[in-house]
C-alpha cells in the first residue's frame, strides 16, 4: 500500500507542492476556483480509484489561492459505491504523503437539527461513525501514523475559530453540528432519523469520516463543512430525491466559495 501512495503523491508533486488540500463533494465541484492550475483526471494518478457517482467529476487541480499553494479534489470516492474503505481514503493519504498540512472536506448532508433549512452552512464539530468500518483497519503502516489514534480535537478547534471569523467578516451564516455518517446508498427512514437526532447528531450524510480518520491518523488537521442540501427524511414531508441535493449544493456553492477562498489564504502554515 505504501508503495502505491508514494508513487500517487510522487506523480502529484510533478504539478506542485499544496499544503491544503480541498474536497469538493456532491453538486460543489465547481465552487473553489483557482489561479494557474494544472489539472488531472483520477485515472491518469497511477493508483487512484476511478469515479463513478452523478455529479461528481473526478479530477484534481493543483493552483494557487491568495498566496497559497492547493490542490484541489472535485469529485470523492464512496463506500456506497462499492471501494474498499482503503480506496475510499487512497487520496487523503496520498496528500499526507505530498506534505499537505491542512485537510478542507465538504459534503453535502441531510439536517437533522432543528432550525436547519436546506442551503444552510454548517461547520462540522465532531462526528459520529455508522458506516460500519474503520478505514485503519488491519495492519498499520507506521509510516503514515499511530495504531491508536486520537480522535478528540478531529475537527481543528483553531481552523474553526478562523471560519467562523471570516464567515463573520463576509456575511454568511456559518453555524456548527455533529456529522453522522452512513453507510447509504439509501437515505434514512423517519425511524433512524429520529434515532440518529438523540445520538447527538445534526446532520446526516455518506461521506467525511473516512477522510477525517485517515487525515488525523496522518497528522492532517481538518477543517469541514456540509451543506445542508435537504432535511432529513421524515423531518421534511416529501421523498428525498438525489436532484434535490445536487440543485441545492449547485445554489448555495457561491457562498461556500467565497467563504473557502478568504479563509484558506488564513490558515497558520
Ligand atoms: N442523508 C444522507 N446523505 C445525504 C442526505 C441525507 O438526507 N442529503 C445529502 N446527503
Amino acid at each position: 500500500m505504501m508503495e502505491s501512495l508514494r508513487a500517487a503523491a510522487d506523480f502529484l508533486r510533478k504539478l506542485g507542492e499544496p499544503e491544503v488540500a480541498v474536497v469538493l463533494g456532491s453538486g460543489l465541484g465547481d465552487v473553489l476556483p483557482i489561479e494557474d492550475e494544472r489539472v488531472v483526471r483520477f485515472t491518469e494518478v497511477p493508483g487512484f480509484p476511478a469515479p463513478t457517482a452523478p455529479g461528481h467529476k473526478g479530477e484534481i487541480a493543483i493552483g494557487v489561492l491568495g498566496e497559497k499553494e492547493v490542490l484541489v479534489q472535485r469529485g470523492r470516492l464512496h463506500y456506497y459505491e462499492g471501494y474498499s474503505p482503503e480506496e475510499v481514503v487512497f487520496p487523503v493519504r496520498t496528500y499526507a504523503l505530498l506534505g499537505v498540512k491542512v485537510l478542507v472536506l465538504t459534503n453535502a448532508a441531510g439536517g437533522i437539527a432543528e432550525g436547519l433549512a436546506p442551503g444552510d452552512l454548517v461547520l462540522i464539530r465532531d462526528h459520529i461513525n455508522m458506516l460500519g468500518f474503520n478505514p485503519l483497519r488491519g495492519p498499520n503502516p507506521e509510516e503514515l501514523g499511530p495504531r491508536f489514534p486520537d480522535m478528540t480535537h478531529a475537527y481543528d478547534p483553531e481552523l474553526r475559530r478562523i471560519a467562523h471569523e471570516v464567515a463573520l467578516e463576509l456575511g454568511i451564516e456559518l453555524r456548527e453540528g455533529v456529522y453522522l455518517a452512513t453507510m447509504g446508498p439509501s437515505y434514512e427512514t423517519p425511524a433512524e432519523i429520529r434515532a440518529f437526532r438523540a445520538l447527538g447528531a445534526d446532520l446526516v450524510g455518506m461521506s467525511t469520516v473516512p477522510e477525517v480518520i485517515a487525515a488525523r491518523h496522518a497528522g492532517m488537521r481538518v477543517l469541514a463543512v456540509s451543506c445542508v442540501t435537504n432535511l432529513a427524511a421524515g423531518i421534511a414531508k416529501h421523498p428525498l430525491s438525489h436532484e434535490e441535493v445536487l440543485e441545492i449544493g449547485r445554489r448555495k456553492a457561491a457562498e461556500l466559495g467565497r467563504l473557502l477562498a478568504k479563509l484558506i489564504p488564513r490558515f497558520p502554515l
